[in-house]
């Protein structure tokens, strides 16, 4: 009888070790898979970061001070009178596309923190977001603009989730706390998060809810309990830029905002941006050359895509100098002459016969 006990506790015992020993063997080898993985990852990674091609032209040429924005003294001035001095205030440029308005938005803020009894601080930030991919999920599991909390169901087994605890996570207004909030092309902003951003601006901070949240659960940290009750800073001033007309943006948006008006760029503007930007990409350029891209370029964005066109163009040929030859060759093949200039083989050039765009 106890044979048959010591062999039964024996193969019990058996089982189980069998059992834990299998375990603890998947165990490591899952820890050496995950760990030799992220080692992979981690090289690639690194390998990609290790690559990066030249700076796009388009970004080189950015003015790098707001006296680099041509032809937009009143709106330039605007923005001043708004986002400089003690009570800085939040701002909306309307504008076509490519006149300038991201590039005056982006200088704004470092020339605001130059004013006399300005708020913002040396460091404060500049948040750059675009409303066009603005993504948010209405159950606000991810909000990047306002932020969100990851819920312990939406969390799995990590830490947090296992200890049940709903874990806040801040969105852009919340990064711009202290300084300046750029939306661009706000007018593509859904109504929901306008609706959610006017409260934001209201009360200076987020405030979070969740379902998972107990002031008495004693596993949630101090600083997530503090969240839930006080809410995240974001005290930051608002600059939105759009290509919409006012009466297309909600009103409620627009009485919060001092409105400023980008303008049409003319002839001559655009004749002074190409300059600049011929000036800070080191180009040559003949001034038929420029006259010429002038005449046709819809706006700043337009001209300075042209300059680099027909810099390309120069270079793959081995010369130094943009000619007005270069010039309306790259007019015609991006079919801004609408097919008037057929340079061909022999070069001919009679930039009389390009009928430059009428002017505004
Ligand atoms: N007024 C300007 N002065 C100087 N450069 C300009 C001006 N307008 C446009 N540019 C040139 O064109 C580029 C694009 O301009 P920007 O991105 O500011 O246009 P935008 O008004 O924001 O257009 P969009 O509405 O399409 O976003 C700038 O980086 C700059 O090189
Ligand atoms: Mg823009």
């Amino acid at each position: 009888m106890s044979a048959i006990i010591m062999i039964t506790q024996f193969f019990f015992t058996l089982v189980i070790g069998m059992y834990f020993f299998t375990k603890l063997r998947a165990e490591r080898t899952d820890s050496r898979t995950m760990e030799e993985n992220s080692k992979k990852e981690a090289e690639h990674l690194n390998s990609m970061r290790r690559i990066s091609l030249s700076e796009p032209l388009t970004e080189a040429a950015r003015p790098r001070k707001v006296n680099e924005i041509i032809g937009q003294e009143d709106g330039i001035r605007a923005i001043k009178a708004a986002l400089c001095g003690p009570n800085p205030q939040h701002i909306l440029i309307y504008g076509p596309p490519g006149v300038g308005k991201t590039a005056a938005a982006r200088l704004a803020l470092e020339c605001a923190k130059k004013s006399d009894g300005t708020p913002f601080r040396r460091d404060a930030k500049f948040i750059e977001t675009d409303a066009t991919i603005m993504r948010y999920d209405e159950r606000c599991i991810a909000d990047p603009l306002i932020g969100s909390v990851h819920d312990p169901i939406y969390q799995g087994a990590g830490a947090y989730g296992s200890a049940g605890v709903p874990q806040p996570k801040e969105g852009a207004v919340s990064k711009a706390h202290g300084g300046v909030l750029f939306i661009d092309e706000i007018g593509e902003l859904p109504p929901c998060q306008i609706n959610k951003l006017l409260k934001v601006l209201e009360d200076r901070k987020v405030m979070f809810e969740s379902a998972y949240y107990s002031e008495s659960n004693k596993n949630i940290p101090t600083y997530i309990h503090d969240v839930f009750k006080n809410g995240i800073p974001a005290d930051f001033r608002l600059i939105g830029a759009t290509t919409k007309k006012p009466e297309d943006i909600p009103e409620a948006v627009r009485s919060r905002c001092v409105e400023v008006y980008f303008n049409p760029l003319s002839k001559e503007s655009i004749l002074k941006i190409i300059d600049g930007a011929r000036e800070r990409l080191n180009i040559a350029l003949d001034d038929g050359a420029a006259n010429l891209i002038a005449g046709y370029a819809k706006n700043g964005r337009d001209a300075v895509k042209i300059l680099q066109t027909a810099k390309n163009i120069v270079f793959l040929d081995g010369r130094e100098r943009i000619t007005a030859d270069d010039a309306a060759w790259t007019l015609n093949a991006c079919r801004y002459t609408n097919g008037m200039y057929f340079g061909g083989d022999e070069k001919i050039i009679d930039i009389s016969v390009i009928k430059p765009k009428e002017q505004k």
